[in-house]
């Protein structure tokens, strides 16, 4: 046990609209997400990971017009898709939340009724540019040549009968509260495009709608439906068992990892629902860049969609995740390519990592049977070097976990992998052996396998499979999933290794033409 037993953290992506199937946006944000969630439960966190789908609202109920089924339905086919694709991609999630849950609807109805108890809900008319794509209502002065500024497609003109939202009232609270802290929008560059939107001055928003049905009916009029967006966002309460008052256990969330394209509504509408709910406030809403394919925008209409379930089958699940962290900085706009993809795979898994492996356990085999042999150093450092930069990942993989820098992590680890493979060549093992130096030759084969033991820890939320083959490998029977903790084993021989028989598995990470 250490000091984070009692710790919760909780992570949230965003749920998924179920007009649409999913790809490689989505599966990027859910695998940081898990990668996350991982790394926490190593360090002895109680995680709670959670992700599911937004089915209500107009989108939904015209996609599933279009199909010639019910929104239900429709809901009940996607999502399957979407909870087939977690489990191939090894998504560690808690919960799957559907919109269209009872549990849900309870929560909903609970939050607007404190809405309305505060004061902040009323009926007026609506009238104003819709666009239905991204469920985004526009004024004249925001469309941009007459369409959404957002997606470039047609806006349509709105007039009904609507609840509000008193947007207006949470300006200033919104800003000071942003201002009081500085961790709850990030990266920082979308900290300050929030609060320029908001002195702007916020407008109150439309809440309901009575021109579709498919929805949570408003409690006191069930004319209308609710705003899709103040359905979706309570899902995140809902996880949590509110409003049953154990919901405190969980909430509030930690992170809320989104799309930047979702900023908004996450940033200033849910903060402010919150409050008016009297609800404490997410700790950090973190939104990350976008990904292009091939240098283009992903559209179905360019027919270049890239499906997750195609690039997993052909290039394996742990390379992809790797891959999707490893090209961006988390926050920057990225792009995906299958030539950067086998150029990741190639080069920074088959030959820095891969290949190391497959050298260090075929020569614990051919010169030590296949036994770990003791170092027969003191604390088991034989390159003070090389135990030092090992040790100093710890300190360094936390800190960029905790700002979500994961390209900057896999940057650290790699550094480390690249070390090693710079120590065995200056040692040359094969040298050692000709030359009969027992003790030099165990120190060097001793020292490899620890430092794969402690690169297995690290890699583990990236590509949990991958790290597992390499536990494996090196014959350490525990998984490290069920390992005690990553502070507890990830110093430099702390875990004595020596004598465990290595295993010669198959290639961990095999090129790709
Ligand atoms: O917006 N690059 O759902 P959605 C990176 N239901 N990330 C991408 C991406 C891309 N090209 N395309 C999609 C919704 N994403 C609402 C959310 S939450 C209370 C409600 C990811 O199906 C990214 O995380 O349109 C983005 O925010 C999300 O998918 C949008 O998913
Ligand atoms: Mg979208």
């Amino acid at each position: 046990m250490t000091a984070n037993a009692n710790k919760k953290f909780y992570i949230t992506t965003p749920i998924y609209y179920v007009n649409d199937i999913p790809h490689i946006g989505h599966a990027y944000t859910t695998i940081a997400g898990d990668v996350l969630a991982r790394y926490k439960r190593l360090k002895g966190f109680q995680v709670k990971f959670l992700t599911g789908t937004d089915e209500h609202g107009e989108k939904v109920e015209l996609a599933a017009k279009k199909a010639g089924t019910t929104p239900k339905e429709l809901a009940d086919k996607v999502v399957q898709r979407y909870q087939t694709l977690w489990e191939r991609l090894n998504i560690s999630n808690d919960d799957f939340i559907r919109t269209t849950e009872q549990r849900h609807r309870v929560a909903v109805k609970t939050i607007w009724e404190a809405a309305v108890e505060a004061g902040d809900i009323y009926l007026g008319e609506y009238e104003d540019w819709y666009c239905t794509p991204c469920e985004n209502f526009l004024t004249d002065m925001q469309l941009d040549d007459g369409k959404c500024p957002d997606c470039a497609r047609e806006v349509k003109k709105l007039k009904e009968e609507s609840y509000f939202f008193k947007l207006s009232n949470y300006g200033e609270r919104l800003i000071k509260y942003i201002n009081d802290n500085p961790d709850f929008i990030a990266p920082e560059v979308r900290r300050n495009e929030v609060l320029s939107f908001i002195r702007e001055g916020l407008r109150d928003l439309s809440v309901s709608r009575t021109t579709f049905s498919w929805g949570i009916p408003v409690p006191e009029n069930p004319e209308h439906v609710m705003y899709v967006w103040f359905d979706a966002l309570t899902n995140y309460l809902t996880s949590t068992g509110y409003p049953s008052e154990s919901y405190k256990d969980a909430w509030p969330a930690d992170v809320h990892i989104i799309g930047k394209d979702i900023l908004r509504f996450h940033a200033i509408y849910w903060p402010s629902f919150l409050m008016s709910a009297n609800l404490d406030i997410p700790k950090k809403v973190f939104a990350h860049g976008w990904w292009t394919v091939e240098g283009k925008k992903m559209s179905k209409s360019l027919g270049n969609v890239v499906d997750p379930f195609e690039v997993i089958d052909e290039y394996g699940t742990d390379q992809f995740r790797f891959f999707l962290l490893r090209e961006v900085s988390f926050g920057l706009d990225g792009d995906f390519s299958i030539d950067a993809l086998k150029g990741r795979i190639n080069s920074e898994l088959a030959n820095d990592l891969g290949n190391l492996l497959s050298r260090s356990v075929s020569m614990i085999l051919k010169y030590r049977d296949g036994v770990i042999p003791a170092s027969d150093c003191k604390d088991g450092v034989c390159d003070v070097g090389l135990s030092k930069i090992f040790n100093a990942l710890a300190e360094e993989i936390e800190a960029g976990m905790d700002a979500l820098k994961f390209n900057v992590v896999l940057e650290e680890i790699w550094k480390a992998v690249r070390e090693l493979n710079g120590y065995v060549e200056r040692m040359a093992p094969w040298t050692l052996a000709k030359e009969n130096k027992d003790k030099e030759l165990s120190k060097v084969l001793y020292t490899l396998a620890e430092g794969l033991r402690i690169i297995a820890l690290y890699i583990f939320p990236f590509m949990p499979d991958s790290a597992e083959k390499m536990y494996a490998s090196l014959g350490i029977e525990d998984s490290i999933a069920n390992t005690v903790t990553l502070d507890m084993q990830s110093g430099w021989a702390v875990v004595d290794i020596s004598g465990f028989k290595v295993v010669k598995g198959e290639s961990l990470f095999p090129r790709v033409e």
